[in-house]
């Protein structure tokens, strides 16, 4: 039995005959970059998401670019992120000329620990850049209350993590504002690239309007140095189709995920995911921990079973950042993760019988 890690081509027989239709309307209109199919899915977002604001941009890198030239940081300013996500996140701060300073993870979420943010606030702190990984929201209680103390913007990066809530709350809601990815392997992908900024406040959101637009807030009329992050029109449609199924898509991934956590726990050396009580997971990843990490991944290769390591090696230490001078043992959780973590393929798409035979197989390996 072969079991991919992601199966988008069967997602996509299921939807053809709903966004074959929608992307043909936008074809007809011609209405390829923003346009109505983009206003109207981020109407339907922003509710979706409990945010006032919802502005659909070019990616869920742009949307982390825009977000930051929108609040004004830039060259001498530090934006405190974490070592162990995509490298979107600190590739974003660099771009607009600050400083990214790495924190280290709680060992049992993978996200970033408030403690370690504490300790790197210098009088250079413009933000906090939490990242919701894997589909888990971070700690924010003590992040918000680092920030407020301090005078800092937070931005959420919630690239994986579209619907996850803690508390309630949706992410998006905790910080100044909220970016996500609709990249094809996220829960709510597009047909391409394509992403969103989620905010309460109303000034801000009509910045990052601009910022979006080349700073436009009238046409040929420039009011700030934007960029072109618009979301084309064709992904609005298929995103606006997808929506509709994405709460029982999240129910079907946290299903898995379940099932899983009872076969796995106590199976040899793995550590199953930990979620806080109090939030709701989307499980854009289902993470397992193992010190035979990259055994048990050769393993379920063997057995045709797509696996992946997200991720592989830490930011701090890649060669983009060498000249931060850091070294691997100075985010010491984050190096291990990097170490010991495997994914496992959770998607909505998975069948039980594939499920099944990678327990089995996980087992197998432990016998
Ligand atoms: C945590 C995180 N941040 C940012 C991004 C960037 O999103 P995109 O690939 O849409 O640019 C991603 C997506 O891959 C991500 O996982």
């Amino acid at each position: 039995m072969q079991v991919p890690l992601l199966d988008l081509k069967k997602q996509f027989a299921r939807l053809e005959d709903e966004i074959m239709p929608a992307i043909t309307g936008v074809c007809r209109m011609q209405a390829c970059c923003l346009g109505p199919a983009v206003a109207k899915f981020e109407e339907e977002i922003a509710d979706y998401c409990h945010c006032k604001h919802a502005i659909g941009v070019s990616s869920g890198s742009d949307a982390i670019i825009a977000a930051l030239m929108a609040l004004g940081i830039g060259p001498g300013d530090e934006v405190i992120i974490p070592s162990f996500t995509f490298v979107a996140t600190s590739g974003a701060v660099a771009r607009v000329g600050a400083t990214p300073v790495f924190a280290d993870i709680e060992a049992c979420t993978f996200n970033i620990s408030p403690v370690e943010i504490e300790a790197k606030i210098t009088e250079k702190t413009k933000a906090i850049i939490p990242v919701h990984l894997f589909g888990q929201i971070a700690n924010m209680e003590p992040i918000m209350d680092i920030a407020r103390k301090n005078n800092i913007y937070v931005i959420e990066d919630a690239a994986q993590s579209i619907g996850a809530a803690r508390n309630g709350i949706k992410a998006g809601n905790f910080g100044d504002c909220g970016c996500f990815s609709f990249y094809p392997t996220k829960n709510l992908g597009a047909f391409g690239d394509g992403g969103l900024i989620t905010t309460n406040d109303d000034n801000l959101a009509k910045m990052i309007r601009m910022v979006r637009n080349h700073g436009q807030n009238a046409t040929y009329q420039y009011q700030v140095i934007g960029g072109n992050f618009r979301l084309d029109g064709i992904q609005g449609a298929v995103l606006g189709v997808k929506l509709r199924y994405l709460s029982s898509w999240h129910e079907a991934r946290r299903e898995n995920a379940a099932a899983y956590s009872r076969a796995l726990a106590g199976v040899g050396d793995i550590t199953i995911p930990h979620i806080d009580d109090v939030n709701y997971s989307i499980f854009n990843q289902y993470t397992i921990r193992s010190e035979k990490r990259d055994e048990l991944k050769a393993h379920l290769q063997e057995n045709q079973i797509g696996c992946g390591v997200y991720y592989p090696e830490p930011l701090h230490t890649q060669q983009c950042f060498k000249h931060l001078g850091l070294k691997e043992d100075d985010l010491p959780v984050t190096a291990k993760a990097c170490r010991e973590v495997l994914s496992l393929p959770i998607s909505p798409e998975l069948e039980e019988d594939q499920r099944d035979f990678v327990i089995q197989k996980i087992k197998d390996f432990y016998a």
